[in-house]
This record gives structure tokens, C-alpha cells and sequence, in this order.
């Protein structure tokens, strides 16, 4: 397995954290602003638990102000609407994230619409979305945002590079289009009903994977030379391990894959360091346009 072509997420983070905790020390110091985030959770979804710990903790981290609510399972979805709004109000919360998924009783997208556009730092209010697919001044879905991060510190200029995305959704394949066709790249998206998928993603000399099927871009579905994104978190049973133990893999097949890529992100320690990396970055933006300070050069 080559190692030189690993593009190293984790420590790409890292520099990213450190720049935005040095951006909300110059903000306090010279506009006594604090950036502050609310993390709502709705249940006890282990997962959503441990990501919204994990969220916390880097933004007291990155010095800025950390707000959690927890509520019940059964919590009724008024309620929750009535939290927002409060949120929304508060001028110590700059930005708010609502850990998805939400319990039944609750409509998803009544409760992001319901999210003040300032302060939607995951990017989802469809007048964010309309802002980044038309040029304005969105907040922009953080995985995403973070892979076009990592693409560019790679490649460096974007323009007229052919890019494939595998995966259509609301948070990662439709705003890693709009970010790829921003920077001038020719963009497919491709997802289950794409004919010929292999051919399709052989043509990529950016390859994004977010599928959410364990190692399914193998590695002659990569162009040689091909810079690849895998976006994937999944959990597989590793018997090498012992009995009943599970290790997590993306959605491309890395050592085949690594053979062939120019560059290729690992799972894990590739795109998911970067996603809460970039929440944090949004958050310090997100401060910064509510007080009427210059967009911060993150
Ligand atoms: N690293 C991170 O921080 C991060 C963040 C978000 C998500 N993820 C991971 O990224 C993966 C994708 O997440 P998501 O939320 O975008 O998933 P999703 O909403 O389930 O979307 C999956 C997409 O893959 C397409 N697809 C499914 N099977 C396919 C196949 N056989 N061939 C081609 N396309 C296929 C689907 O096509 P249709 O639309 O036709 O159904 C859909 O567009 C998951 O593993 C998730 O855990 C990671």
C-alpha cells in the first residue's frame, strides 16, 4: 500500500482547528465577540451522542462558546420549535445545529427551515442551499466543504479537472457539485440508477465517493493519477480482530484504489476529521457576518 499518495485528514484538521482557534482569539481581542454554537440533540442515539460530544469539546477547544440541549425522544416537534426560536433570538449563539436524524414525530425539514439562515451552520435552510448552487454567500454543508478543502490544498486550481460524485444527497453529493462547478470543474453525479457507474468514474480526475456501500469503487474504477475522495463511514464485521469485532471502512476499496490514485483520503482519518473542523469554521464565519466583521480567511 503506498503511503505518499494518503492525503492525511486528520492532520489537515488539525492545522484547520488551530487556524480557527487563532481567528476567534483575534476576534475576541479586537471586537470582544466569542463565537458561540448550540448543538441540539433530540434522543439518545449513541452515535448522534458521541458526535455531539465530540463537537462540543473542539469548540470549547477552539475557545469558543458551546451550548448543548438535550431533549427526550418523545420530545413534541412544537417544542423543539420553540427551542429554535429561542436560539435563533439569542445573540450569544451565532451559529445552530440540529443533530439529524430526528425522531419520527418531528418533520426534518419544518425544523431546518425553522433555523435562522445566519446561523444555519450545516448549510441545509434551502436559502442556503439556493445561495451556494447561485453564488451568494451561503453557509455551506461542512463534509462537503471540507473535501473541496482538501481537494484544493492537493490539486491547487480546480478549473476544467473532470469530476465524478457517486451519491445525490441533501448533505454531501448535491453541495460537493455545486462547491466542484463553482471552482470550474466539469461535474457528473452519479447514484443508483447511473449506467455504466465503472465507466463513469473512470473518466474522473476527481473522484468522490458518498455511497455508504463498504468498498464498493474499486480499484480499476479509478483513473490512474486520479485524486479520490471517499466519503463513506462504514462499519464491517473484522473477525481478524476476534469474534464479534467490527472495524470501519469508505465506500472505495483503498489499497486497490491507492494503488492507482494520485492522492486518495483513507477511512478513517480522511473526510471525517475535517466535517467538524469545518463546523467550527462556520461557526467563526457565521459570528462574523452577525457582527459585521470581514468573512474570516479560513
Ligand atoms: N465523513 C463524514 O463526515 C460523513 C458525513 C456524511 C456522510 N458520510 C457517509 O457518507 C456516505 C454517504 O452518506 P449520505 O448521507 O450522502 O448517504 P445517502 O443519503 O444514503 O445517499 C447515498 C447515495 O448513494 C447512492 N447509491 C446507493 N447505492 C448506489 C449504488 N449501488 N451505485 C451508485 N450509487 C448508489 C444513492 O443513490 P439514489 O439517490 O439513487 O438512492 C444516494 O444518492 C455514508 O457512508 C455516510 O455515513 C460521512
Amino acid at each position: 500500500m503506498s503511503e505518499d499518495n494518503r492525503i492525511d485528514g486528520k492532520a489537515f484538521a488539525e492545522k484547520l482547528r488551530e487556524r480557527v482557534g487563532a481567528e476567534v482569539a483575534r476576534i475576541k481581542a479586537d471586537h470582544n465577540v466569542t463565537p458561540g454554537l448550540a448543538v441540539v440533540l433530540v434522543g439518545e442515539d449513541p452515535a448522534s451522542s458521541v458526535y455531539v460530544r465530540n463537537k462540543a469539546k473542539q469548540t470549547e477547544e477552539a475557545g469558543m462558546h458551546s451550548i448543548k440541549h438535550q431533549l427526550s425522544a418523545d420530545t413534541p416537534e412544537a417544542n423543539l420549535l420553540a427551542l429554535i426560536g429561542e436560539l435563533n433570538a439569542d445573540p450569544a449563539v451565532n451559529g445552530i445545529l440540529v443533530q439529524l436524524p430526528l425522531p419520527d414525530q418531528i418533520d426534518d425539514q419544518k425544523v431546518l427551515a425553522a433555523i435562522d439562515v445566519e446561523k444555519d451552520v450545516d448549510g441545509f435552510h434551502v436559502e442556503n442551499v439556493g445561495r451556494l448552487w447561485t453564488g451568494g454567500d451561503a453557509l455551506v454543508p461542512c463534509t462537503p466543504y471540507g473535501c473541496l478543502m482538501m481537494l484544493k490544498d492537493r490539486i491547487g486550481d480546480l478549473s476544467g479537472q473532470r469530476a465524478v460524485i457517486v451519491g445525490r444527497s441533501n448533505i454531501v453529493g448535491k453541495p460537493m457539485a455545486a462547491l466542484l462547478l463553482a471552482e470550474s470543474c466539469t461535474v457528473s453525479i452519479c447514484h443508483s440508477r447511473t449506467k455504466d457507474l465503472e465507466e463513469r468514474c473512470r473518466e474522473a480526475d476527481i473522484l468522490v465517493a458518498a455511497v455508504g456501500r463498504a468498498e464498493m469503487v474499486r480499484g480499476d474504477w479509478v483513473k490512474p493519477g486520479a485524486t479520490v475522495i471517499d466519503v463513506g463511514i462504514n462499519r464491517i464485521p473484522a473477525p481478524e480482530k476476534g469474534e464479534g469485532k467490527t472495524r470501519l471502512v469508505g465506500d472505495v476499496a483503498y489499497a486497490e484504489a491507492a494503488e492507482v490514485a494520485g492522492a486518495i483520503t483513507p477511512v478513517p482519518g480522511g473526510v471525517g476529521p475535517m466535517t467538524i473542523a469545518c463546523l467550527l469554521r462556520n461557526t467563526v464565519v457565521a459570528a462574523c457576518r452577525q457582527n459585521g466583521l470581514d468573512d474570516p480567511d479560513l
